[in-house]
């Protein structure tokens, strides 16, 4: 487990851990039993033998922890029984972060308008390439052509991660679908299923023909030698919702919806970075756009290209190395998308 997330040149006055809920160590290992049995009852006499402790402090930790949120039910002889609540933790998304870089340091924030705003700052303020922000809930969570993006608390992952890459304007759509492709990866990984993730180009994950992660990049410009400055990655994943708003409610979907898995918040985040890290190391060769071509749920079918208020409809036939979408209009024209300009719908029912 490590403990060093570094916070002191970040925001010292905010929180000394950054807002990152450590807990202490019996309420982690608590909830870790809990998590591992959800749904059934552990007796409070196993957990106390299993971690060396008395059966009050086990009790005491079920305090912490549902005064952290959790929802924890305590039955006289049956024991304890986790019921819902799903909290990202330090030392969750410690066990599982396998990274030299991102995530190392974090900040978490209860609630923010945008963790791209806030991660911007940072960015702006020179934090180092894989600086993680993550929130709980967004007020203002936002998506691509200025979209909203629906961010409840307690049940889904925004995150937003500070780059510093070397890559040109032109090619950092890059950015966006090397992490389409990581989301993708840890969402099965999580779920224990392979191939179950698929790609919408160029910034949707979709589970079955709902979307379950929108991502949006933002960059400034370095003027001197008009590459970037910075780059914030923000990634949003419905992870744990089981209704969405009447506006969304036929478009989008959640991993436990799609995926048929209660998955932890902090460990999803975790495989996130790991796979980010990995695949990002060799960013410029495009190692990732094999499995982001095999990945597309676009690629052969039939697309209506969005354009302010035009439509055309089209046959999406290739992606580029480019990531741009090369598309057959009616008239057997070629034309070559950025994604900047136009979005895609696959047809009526999936219109996002
Ligand atoms: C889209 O659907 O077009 C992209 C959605 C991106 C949502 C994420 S949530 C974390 C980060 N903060 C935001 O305001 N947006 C991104």
């Amino acid at each position: 487990m490590r403990e060093e997330y570094d916070i002191k040149n970040l925001n010292p006055r905010r929180n000394p851990l950054n807002g990152l809920r450590r807990l202490s160590k019996t309420a982690a290992r608590v909830l870790e039993i809990l998590e591992k049995n959800r749904g059934e009852s552990v007796s409070g006499a196993r957990i106390a033998e299993e971690l060396g402790v008395s059966r009050n402090s086990v009790w005491k930790a079920v305090k912490e922890l549902e005064a952290e949120g959790c929802q924890i039910s305590a039955v006289t002889n049956k024991g304890y029984t986790l019921l819902g609540g799903d909290i990202v933790t330090a030392e969750a998304i410690g066990r599982y972060l396998a990274t030299s870089c991102f995530g190392q340091k974090i900040e978490y924030l209860p609630t923010v308008t945008s963790t791209n705003d806030r991660a911007k700052e940072l960015a702006a303020a020179g934090a180092e390439e894989g600086t993680l922000v993550v929130a709980d809930t967004q007020s203002a969570g936002r998506g691509r052509m200025a979209r909203s993006f629906y961010s409840p608390g307690r049940h889904g992952v925004y995150i937003s991660l500070v780059l510093r890459p070397k890559l040109t304007l032109e090619r950092s759509l890059m950015i966006t679908a090397c992490a389409a492709v990581a989301v993708a990866r840890a969402i099965d990984k999580t779920c224990g299923k392979s191939e179950l993730s698929q790609i919408k180009w160029v910034n949707d994950v979709y589970l079955g023909d709902k979307k379950v992660c929108g991502i949006l990049t933002e960059a400034a410009i370095d003027c001197e030698n008009g590459g970037l400055q910075y780059a914030v990655l923000g990634i949003g994943v419905n992870v744990s919702e089981t209704e969405f708003p009447p506006e969304i409610r036929d478009k989008a979907t959640s991993v436990l919806l799609g995926g048929g898995e209660r998955v932890s918040r902090s460990r999803l985040i975790a495989e996130i970075m790991n796979e980010l890290e990995r695949e990002y190391e060799g960013i410029e060769n495009g190692g990732f756009l094999e499995e982001y071509r095999r990945r597309s749920n676009i690629l052969g079918r039939e697309v209506t290209v969005l354009r302010g208020e035009e439509s055309e409809l089209a046959t999406a036939i290739a992606l580029d190395d480019n990531c741009r979408l090369v598309v057959r209009t009616a008239d057997g024209n070629e034309k070559t998308l950025n994604s900047g300009e136009v979005s895609i719908r696959l047809d009526e029912n999936t219109a996002n």
